[in-house]
């Protein structure tokens, strides 16, 4: 194990600290990420820009776990990258207007940080409110090329009449897909 996985490892919850990503289609993106990584300060490889990549399945066939492997892949493939990791529905919460709170200054810091994992897009119940906040992220991560990846539990049919045509669209251009499908492995381990 390298210092920055260790390092990542640590931020990681628990239950994905030891994972790996072992989909066909997470692992070509995650290929595709290190290719793409330019050269760094120091001359370690950072990611720039890159393709980011749609992990969509039903619930329990481990789309966080291969989220969070494909963090760690690039990690162990001495990609030096900030991340950060979060559910639409914590972001959601977090960013809801409140006194006292820069919500702007802490939306601008997500989307401009290098990779994010943005978990369970779609799953909470969609207001005008947050998909226009979805939208500004999607946004800024769409024209800045920034790796994302998302996660979400809705069949890719149904991701346009909830998160709404302009997201859908640029998701549709920016992102590679991994459908992952099976029995849910919260029940059968
Ligand atoms: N490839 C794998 N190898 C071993 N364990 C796995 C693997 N994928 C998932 N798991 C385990 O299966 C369980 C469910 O995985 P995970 O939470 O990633 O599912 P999910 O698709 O994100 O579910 P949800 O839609 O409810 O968020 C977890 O305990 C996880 O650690
Ligand atoms: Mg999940």
């Amino acid at each position: 194990m390298n210092d920055a996985l260790a390092l990542a490892d640590a931020r990681i919850p628990p239950r994905f600290r030891g994972a790996v990503a072992d989909h066909p289609d997470v692992t070509a993106w995650v290929d595709r990420v290190s290719v793409e990584a330019t050269r760094g300060p120091g001359g370690r490889l950072g990611v720039a820009t890159g393709p980011s990549l749609l992990i969509a399945g039903p619930t329990g066939t481990g789309k966080t776990h291969q989220a969070y492997g494909a963090l760690r892949s690039l990690l162990l493939a001495g990609v030096r990258l900030g991340w950060q990791a979060t559910t639409a529905a914590d972001l959601h919460a977090s960013l809801r207007p409140r006194a006292g709170h820069d919500t702007e200054g802490e939306l601008r810091r997500i989307a401009r940080t290098p990779l994010l994992i943005l978990d369970d897009l779609g799953a909470a119940k969609p207001s005008e409110w947050t998909e226009e906040l979805t939208y500004r992220l999607v946004n800024h991560r769409y024209e800045h090329l920034l790796p994302t990846l998302f996660t979400t539990n809705l069949p890719i049919a149904r991701i346009r009449e909830t998160l709404g045509d302009r997201i859908t669209s640029r998701l549709a251009e920016m992102t590679q897909r991994a459908i992952l499908d099976g029995p849910d492995r919260r029940r059968t381990t």
